[in-house]
């Protein structure tokens, strides 16, 4: 698509991006984490921003450089802190687009202290579940135009429609783990009410422009 699309995909609209992994403490040295980088959602906020949108993005643990230009950048690193930053200002959005790998549980009873070995006692560590972000902005009267993320080791297509289902999202991005997470290609299917559109092996930046394209074309 030549350049020229792009600046006016997204014109004037208000974009919120979720990216990167969150981070639940054990104790003030450890913690739940996992292995997303934030590449794919930071390659999102600059297409968006290329696309003409105001953007917000808020990320956990990211292991790549924050993009220039965006309106707003907010680091909320656990699940918690990731649902109040996005719940702060998700009613001024247009689009909605949850990239981030957010722990489906929590640590219930984190200690405020480091927790110290004891020879032949291995503790138990007790989990509760997480908010679930994405659900919770596609369920408000009024939601922004809401895209989910699905990535799975396996029965790719299954997961993703079943998961678009119970997301109530309008767009749904669904990739293997290991066509995606740590790497700077990806390899995407993009479902929707429409259809069921398999992308080639790309860039990132080349996927995300993508994903802008049909948000632009999906967008009431
Ligand atoms: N998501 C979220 N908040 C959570 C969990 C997931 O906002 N607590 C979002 C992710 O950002 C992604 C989408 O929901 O856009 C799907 O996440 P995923 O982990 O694939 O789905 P789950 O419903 O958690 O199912 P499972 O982990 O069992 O595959
Ligand atoms: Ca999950």
């Amino acid at each position: 698509l030549p350049d020229a699309w792009l600046s006016k995909a997204l014109f004037g609209t208000n974009v919120m991006i979720t990216t990167g992994a969150t981070f639940e403490a054990i104790d003030p040295v450890r913690g739940i984490t996992n292995i997303s980088t934030g590449q794919m959602g930071v390659a999102l906020a600059r297409a968006c921003r290329r696309a003409g949108a105001n953007v917000t993005l808020i990320y956990g643990q990211i292991q790549t450089d924050l993009p220039n230009g965006l309106t707003h950048t907010i680091q909320a690193v656990s699940a918690d802190a990731m649902y109040q930053a996005v719940h702060q200002s998700v009613r001024e959005q247009d689009v909605f687009i949850s990239v981030a790998a957010v722990a489906d549980y929590k640590v219930k009873n984190a200690s405020n202290e480091k927790i110290k070995k004891q020879a032949g006692v291995a503790p138990v560590i007790e989990l509760t579940e997480n908010p679930d972000i994405l659900a919770s902005v596609s369920q408000l009267d009024d939601a922004p135009f809401c895209v989910g993320f699905a990535a799975e080791s396996h029965d790719l297509l299954n997961h993703a429609r079943a998961k678009r289902q119970r997301k109530g999202v309008p767009l749904l991005v669904a990739n293997l783990v290991s066509e995606s997470m740590g790497k700077a290609t990806n390899q995407v299917t993009l479902l929707d009410d429409e259809a069921e559109t398999e992308l080639p092996n790309m860039g990132k930046d080349q996927v995300a422009e993508a994903i802008v394209q049909r948000i632009a074309h999906l967008l009431p």
